[in-house]
């Protein structure tokens, strides 16, 4: 029997119906289909429609889902962990709301805020609470509904958004299998690129602020760029150093999904063939805490156990991280419930 870790056993995604074609962005700002797909590998992204509906909305669906396909009651949950930067409103957490919705009742919740990386740091605070023997049941959510945030006026940012999400459930394993290894780094100085001015306490919503379209994801594109290619892979590359992992150990590299080009340079660094990297922007787009659990999602079918699997983030924050996990089930044991 070896240590106490934390192993994903199940997951699920979703992602809303409608969806916004580079084609139809092109009507809308000064872009082009070849512009964005050059720069970025994108070619649609999905977009929640609705009056009324929030993160909570896609979050729920995800949960649902996944106490569906692995049997597991809503009562069984110790905790639900939701990371968001598109939360329904900024209190109470949207993963109040979510467990509201699927009839968690016996867990507490809360949100967790690391933009990109946030699903990251929300699967190495969950796992905590499964090494220490706390809780057996813990399901982290990774959901944003950008489309929300995002100016559709402004072509540099417009064409990268979508929304999505999705959700796994955490369980104690002593066979070695879960989460083996993690860094999380944070460098605050990095705010100044990437953050949304107003609606905070620093600058709270006014009529001001609204016709200033200062509600709205404000990116220096180039200087992010700059940071996110270095840091993914720096922080992959540490953590295959750390393990002892060449890149013929790793099944799996899960990028998050912000730009093809620093996803194909963080698999170069890592020496991994792109058969071994998750790469589904081109459908979504950067769905900021959607992107992982639902690459996860959609590739669950051909995961192994035991397969050496390498996840990555980079950030608004600045965040950014990487997580070592050994797979814990044969992925089609579910066959896409
Ligand atoms: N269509 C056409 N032209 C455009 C568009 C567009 N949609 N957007 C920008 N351009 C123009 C610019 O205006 C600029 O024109 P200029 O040379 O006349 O000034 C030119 O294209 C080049 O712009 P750059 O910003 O230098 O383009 P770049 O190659 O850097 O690509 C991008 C921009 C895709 C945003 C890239 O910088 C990027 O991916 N950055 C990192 C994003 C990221 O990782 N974010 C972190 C996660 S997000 C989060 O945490 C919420």
């Amino acid at each position: 029997m070896s240590k106490r870790r934390a192993a994903i056993t199940g997951v699920h995604g979703w992602a809303p119906d409608y969806i916004l074609t580079n084609k139809e962005l092109e009507k809308m700002v000064d872009t082009t289909d070849e512009w964005i797909t050059t720069r970025t590998g994108i070619k649609e992204r999905h977009i929640l429609k609705g009056e009324g509906k929030g993160t909570s909305d896609i979050g729920t669906e995800a949960v649902k889902g996944l106490l569906k396909k692995t049997g597991t009651s809503p009562d069984e949950i110790d905790l639900l962990i939701c990371a968001t930067v598109t939360p329904d409103m900024a209190y109470p957490a949207t993963a109040n709301i979510i467990s509201d919705k699927v009839g968690i009742k016996n867990a507490f919740s809360f949100d967790i805020n690391a933009a990109c990386s946030g699903f990251l740091y929300s699967l190495v605070t969950a796992s905590q609470f499964i090494e220490t023997g706390k809780y057996k049941k813990v399901i982290v959510v990774g959901a944003d509904k950008m489309s929300a945030v995002v100016d559709y006026t402004d072509r540099t940012t417009c064409v990268l958004f979508g929304d999505a999400g999705g959700a796994v459930l955490l369980e104690p394993s002593e066979d070695g299998y879960g989460i083996i290894d993690s860094r999380l780094y944070t460098d605050g100085s990095g705010r100044v690129h990437l953050h949304q001015k107003a609606g905070g306490s620093v600058k709270p919503a006014s009529h001001e602020t609204v016709d200033n379209r200062e509600h709205f994801v404000y990116q220096e594109g180039q200087a992010v760029f700059k940071f996110a290619v270095t840091k993914m892979a720096d922080v992959s590359v540490e953590i295959m150093e750390r393990n002892n992992l060449t890149s013929d150990d790793i099944a799996w590299l899960v990028p998050h999904q912000a730009n093809l080009r620093i996803i194909e340079s963080t698999a170069r660094r890592m020496g991994l063939d792109k058969s071994k990297v998750m790469i589904n922007i081109q459908k979504y787009g950067n769905t900021t805490n959607g992107t992982i659990p639902m690459c996860l999602y959609e590739w669950e079918d051909r995961l192994k156990k035991g397969d050496n699997i390498v996840l990555a983030a980079f950030g608004g924050g600045f965040t950014w991280g990487s997580i070592y996990l050994k797979w814990a089930y044969d992925g089609d044991k579910f066959a896409k419930k």
